[in-house]
């Protein structure tokens, strides 16, 4: 090293301008050496014709095999419907992932055994170079695609590159007849707005069913409420994932809305514990601040205060379940809630 200061002596041709640090450079000493690149072995598709064409026919063949798989893909959803028992949805699920398995299969083995029987197979490295390359460097470029592609056959094999096209045209067709799922064959819209919950029905906890007074429910108290007749329900979970409710009771001077006050009975309030976020289920209360706490993304709501957002990515507040009590003293529902509950979709109009 020179004294100059900066480091590295610029070499020869280089100008004075040109002195570059020389930094804190590491130099590791490899101790595996490089075992380089395998000598090329040449295969039976090299060196016969016949071997060239069984195998150009077995990769046409695993295309096919794709092709048939994406069309009884197709056919199995309409052949083995979905149905309202489990049965129906395993046998639709396994066909269907059959039918998908091979259309994937297909393709994947197809598009191998073409690159390890009859493309090129001789290793090659290159070392580094800038991005861009020279314009020699890109006409090469352009020559090796050619030469890639005469070499490969993807223009002279028309019986393979036809067979190829077809598999992947076909592959994404079952995602798209999947969408059928998304229409309104059951009207999805009407269920996603009505509960469980109509006038008279009682509220009852949650998991046991039994009915709850409202002398039971004490100040600062808090109940997992689901609709009476929830729990014999043939279609329970679904029914609970929109009905299920967050009862309190507040001191009614607590309460800063007029509306809150109207819709809940002597400041026992309910609200929806389906998160207008994604729908996890807001189940926990903070009595000092009288928050209600979603654990998914922290959306925080104020039950003194229409369930508004305080924090949090939710965008609505949580809906009130009006109630009132019966000639018994059990708090019943006056109706289904005002609004759908859960996160927004597509239909749902704001309120
Ligand atoms: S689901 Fe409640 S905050 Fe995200």
């Amino acid at each position: 090293m020179s004294d100059n200061s900066k480091g590295v002596v610029p070499s020869s041709g280089e100008s004075e301008d040109h002195v570059y640090d020389a930094g804190a450079g590491l130099v590791l000493s490899d101790k595996i050496a490089d075992p380089g690149i395998e000598p090329h072995r040449v295969r039976m598709t090299d060196k016969s014709v016949k071997h060239e064409k069984a195998a150009e026919r077995q990769v046409a063949a695993l295309f096919l095999i794709s092709i048939v798989g994406s069309i009884f893909a197709i056919f199995a959803y309409f052949f083995w419907p979905i149905e309202d028992n489990i049965a129906a949805v395993r046998t639709n699920t396994m066909f269907l992932g059959l039918g998908i398995t091979l259309g994937l299969f297909g393709i994947g083995f197809g598009a191998v055994h073409w690159a390890k029987t009859l493309m090129p197979d001789a290793e090659v490295a290159e070392d580094r170079h800038q991005t861009r390359g020279t314009d020699a460097t890109r006409a090469r470029a352009v020559e090796i695609i050619k030469l890639a592609d005469s070499e490969s056959g993807f223009s002279r094999r028309k019986l393979i590159r036809r067979t190829m096209y077809g598999a992947l045209a076909l592959f994404p067709l079952p995602a798209i007849v999947f969408f059928k799922d998304m229409t309104t064959e059951a009207n999805p819209v009407d269920k996603l707005r009505h509960t469980m919950w109509a006038a008279g029905v009682r509220l009852v906890r949650d998991p046991d069913g039994t009915p709850i007074k409202a002398s039971e429910v004490t100040v600062g108290s808090a109940f997992h409420v689901i609709p009476e007749g929830l729990n014999e329900s043939e279609h329970m979970l679904e029914e609970k994932s929109k009905a299920a409710v967050l009862m309190v009771r507040l001191n009614p001077d607590q309460i800063h809305s007029q509306k809150e006050k109207d819709n809940g009975y002597d400041g026992i309030v309910a609200y929806s514990k389906i998160c207008t976020h994604v729908g996890c289920p807001v189940a926990l209360y903070e009595q000092d601040t009288h928050h209600l706490l979603c654990p998914c993304h922290q959306s925080t709501f104020d039950i003194t205060n229409d369930c508004a957002v305080v924090f949090g990515p939710a965008s609505r507040p949580l809906p009130q379940l009006s109630i009132e009590v019966d000639a018994q003293g059990y708090l019943v529902a006056k109706g289904d809630f005002a609004e759908p509950v859960g996160p927004s979709f597509w239909e749902r109009k704001a309120n």
